[in-house]
């Protein structure tokens, strides 16, 4: 008997190129961006003192690609004109506190040997060794902080941002980068943090579809063999990708997942009809996650609405939703939130997708009412409401679309 699995590699050279992980030798269609944040780099090599630079855009449009790729190559400038500079990246997600960055940072700049424990020390003492550890080095040193807007107070890029004015280090000229994908963060900075961390800014906007497509045929020619993508493929994938917010992970995560498609079904070449495909589904996967995370009050209005396409009663109009939606929290005897308030969760799942929605006239006396009704089947609904389901019961309707007899949860009539 053959091996159940065996190599494939009819369509790709190098899948692993089309992974979130890979980092591109190059970087396509971000020319305006690189030219001032290369204008920002400059002083490095001059030897002058850096100004701090500030990072925004949605996720996926590049901010960590472009300053991996441009410090790079500074570093190699650096060398290459005998400047002396150091590069740290702390990446700040999954660390929330300054504490933990601060932290995070003397680990960095110590050897693996001498890391400190994450938790236990003075804070007056964390910061000490900060400095230690910084005024060993010489020259400028760059410290990048990635997803900055992870950290949830700003005592460390205070105490960083004014380390120098504070005397507490000398021996170096010190450059922060920070980087954010959330567009509120630096608003929401003291005063002082805000002007001298985002003393030169520089927004990353969302791809547009000719961009992606730059993209995307960077990628995909190190990834699949010549020819094993249909012509119309890499121009789907942008279009899609532009529409997603122009972000570039997730188009190159649909042209992967359009190509694992092709491979499964052992086909010639990847189609534009395998890109739709797996469009569809990763739209599906990401419903699934936003259905799964809103809270039991959108769940359970999610859930009457739900209850109405299953009676073939949607598209429905608000006010009928709400009575449904009440008649759900009341068999549990929960407070129903107010009417407008449903509403509300009824217009944001329209803008997460969720449902669409017309607003419709009365007559001649001029009022108006809207109508909703779900983008997704049932069943997916259904099975993302789990949770609100089995603790508030299977409403009648959907019984059929419960993956086990719906025995295990109880039936609420109406
Ligand atoms: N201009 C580009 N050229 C080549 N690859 C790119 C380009 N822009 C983005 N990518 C690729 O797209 C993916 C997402 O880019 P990146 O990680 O830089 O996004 P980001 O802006 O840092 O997003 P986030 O805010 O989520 O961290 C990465 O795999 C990256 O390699
Ligand atoms: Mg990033």
């Amino acid at each position: 008997m053959s091996p159940r699995f065996q190599p494939d590699d009819k369509l790709y050279k190098q899948r692993n190129t089309l992974k979130v992980e890979y980092v591109p030798d190059n970087i396509v269609g971000r020319d305006n961006e690189i030219e001032e944040y290369e204008a920002a780099l400059q002083p490095v090599i001059n030897g002058e003192y850096p100004d701090n630079i500030f990072i925004y855009g949605k996720t996926g449009v590049g901010k960590t690609a472009v300053t991996n790729f441009l410090l790079n190559e500074l570093e190699e400038s650096a060398e290459h004109f005998d400047v002396d500079i150091s590069v740290i990246t702390v990446n700040c997600d999954g660390l929330s506190t300054s504490y933990q960055a601060a932290i995070s940072l003397v680990n960095k700049l110590r050897s693996p040997e001498n890391h400190i424990a994450e938790t236990g020390h003075p804070q007056s003492k964390v910061y000490r060794l900060l400095w230690d550890e910084l005024n060993t080095l010489s020259g400028t040193v760059i410290v990048v902080l990635d997803e900055i807007d992870h950290l949830t107070d700003d005592t460390f890029l205070y105490q960083i941002t004014r380390a120098d004015n504070n005397g507490y280090i000398d021996n170096i000229q010190l450059g922060l980068i920070g980087i954010s994908n959330d567009s509120t963060f630096r608003e929401q900075l003291d005063a002082k943090v805000q002007s001298s961390l985002c003393e030169t800014e520089i927004s990353f906007p969302p791809y547009g579809a000719d961009e992606l497509q730059k993209v995307l045929e960077q990628r995909a020619k190190i990834a699949f063999h010549p020819e094993a993508l249909d012509e119309g493929v890499i121009p789907l994938c942008a279009a899609l990708g532009r529409q997603d917010g122009g972000d570039a992970r997730r188009a190159i995560t649909l042209l992967r997942k359009a190509g694992d498609l092709a491979r499964t079904e052992n086909a010639e070449t990847v189609t534009t009809n395998h890109v739709e495909r797996a469009q569809e589904k990763l739209e599906a996967q990401q419903s699934m996650d936003i259905m799964r995370n809103l809270t039991e009050h959108e769940q359970l209005t999610l859930y009457a609405l739900t209850t109405l396409a299953a009676e073939e009663a949607t598209p429905a109009r608000s006010r009928v939703v709400y009575q449904r939606y009440k008649k759900l929290c009341e068999f549990r005897g929960r407070d129903p939130r107010t009417a407008r308030r449903m509403r509300s969760f009824l217009s944001d799942f329209e803008i997460l997708n969720l449902t669409v929605s017309r607003k419709e006239h009365l007559g001649q006396d001029g009022g108006t009412y809207r109508e909703h009704e779900l983008t997704r089947d049932i069943a997916t609904v259904v099975d993302a409401l789990q949770t609100p389901i089995s603790e508030f019961g299977a409403h009648q309707s959907i019984i059929e679309y419960l993956p086990d007899s719906g025995e295990e949860f109880s039936t609420l009539k109406d």
